[in-house]
């Protein structure tokens, strides 16, 4: 397929780097494409960054089928830019679509367009230490129609986001609220797709924790609450008795690339490591018996989060001695250090842009 480029006229000011947050400041392009049954995917075009006008009757703003994926591109000290197992994003990108009933769509092709989109835009990649471009790729569905039936048409756009830490606390502690009263997903449901009705449906409890003074919620299963599962924002990993322990991947829960790199680097190092059902009794129990060592989020947005609190019912649990554990920073310092080419990549992990 061809990729149209039309640069544009005006390029904004780059914003400074020591003050970016997180999503939201975006780039001078995006790249756009749209499906109809009778051509596939066509008209693939990098464009200037613009609002996408929509007729009130467009399906995705009354049903919700859309999907998204987040990645990243860094520089390196020697100034190459770099992506983190865009593969893994492609893959998972068609699995969400699957999902909703969204067609499939060319991985090559998408990940040919990112790497484009970002030359294009590769001076928005910041330059301060742990900060990064963040890269949205997002279908919705575009049919103007009221009837609940998946859309016969769909926009698939691109956009770039430079950005600092996810979490305001950047690599320090997390306070997290566990909740048996609200649900995220279920079995059998959505959860491990990134769809946005996954995260239209953790709003409510997470504004709940917000309110109790809690960064995150972390999620139980939704049957009998006590399986715990994942923070929303990001998988959740525990360190008990030496061992790296971390839930399954059961259907409810979403597949981590950066979760995988954990595990990865775990087996890699010979530390023990359990996928398995945890329930918040055991980690409840761990902490008494103080074997529980260590607990952190992963995620491509949050990188390595460690946690410091967990809030269940009326107990405040703290973590260690609620700093940054040795395990996660030693994963943290690891999967940074390839993301930045800062250490070698034994795992084949980088993805280089070519630049024109
Ligand atoms: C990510 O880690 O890329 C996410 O998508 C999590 C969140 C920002 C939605």
């Amino acid at each position: 397929m061809d990729l149209k480029i039309t640069e544009t006229k005006t390029r904004k000011e780059l914003p400074d780097d020591s003050k970016l947050g997180f999503g939201q400041i975006f780039t001078d392009h995006m790249f756009n494409m749209d499906y109809n049954p009778r051509q596939g995917w066509y008209n693939a075009r990098i464009e200037p960054y613009a609002p996408i006008v929509m007729d009130p009757a467009t399906m995705v703003l009354h049903y919700g089928q859309a999907i998204f994926e987040g990645l990243k591109a860094y520089r390196t000290g020697s100034g190459k830019i770099q992506l983190f197992r865009p593969d893994r994003n492609m893959a998972r990108f068609n699995r969400s679509a699957s999902f909703v009933c969204i067609p499939e769509i060319d991985e090559a092709f998408l990940l040919y367009a990112i790497k484009k989109l970002i030359s294009v835009d590769k001076e928005w990649i910041p330059r301060a230490p742990e900060t990064s471009l963040y890269i949205r790729p997002t279908i919705i569905a575009t049919d103007h129609y009221l009837g609940v039936r998946p859309s016969n048409t769909y926009r698939l756009f691109i956009i770039l986001s430079p950005v600092s830490a996810y979490y305001p606390e950047g690599f320090n502690p997390v306070s997290i609220w566990v909740t048996d009263k609200y649900v995220r997903t279920v079995r059998g449901g959505l959860g491990e797709a990134k769809t946005a009705a996954n995260y239209a449906a953790s709003l409510y409890g997470a504004e709940v924790a917000k309110k109790a003074g809690y960064t995150q919620v972390l999620w139980l299963d939704a049957i009998e609450h006590r399986h715990i599962e994942e923070v929303g924002t990001m998988n959740i990993v525990f360190v008990i008795s030496g061992e790296i322990v971390t839930p399954p991947l059961g259907g409810s829960i979403l597949p981590g690339i950066t979760r995988d790199s954990v595990l990865t680097l775990a087996k890699h190092w010979n530390i023990p490591i359990a996928e398995r059902p945890i329930t918040i009794d055991e980690l409840i129990e761990a902490h008494k018996d103080d074997s529980l060592q260590e607990i952190f989020g992963s995620g491509t947005a949050a990188v390595i989060s460690p946690v410091s609190h967990l809030a269940w019912h009326d107990d405040v649990l703290t973590v260690g001695d609620g700093r940054v554990g040795l395990m996660a920073k030693r994963f943290y310092d690891a999967i940074t250090d390839i993301q930045y080419g800062r250490a070698e990549d034994p795992f084949g992990w980088i993805e280089p842009v070519e630049e024109e």
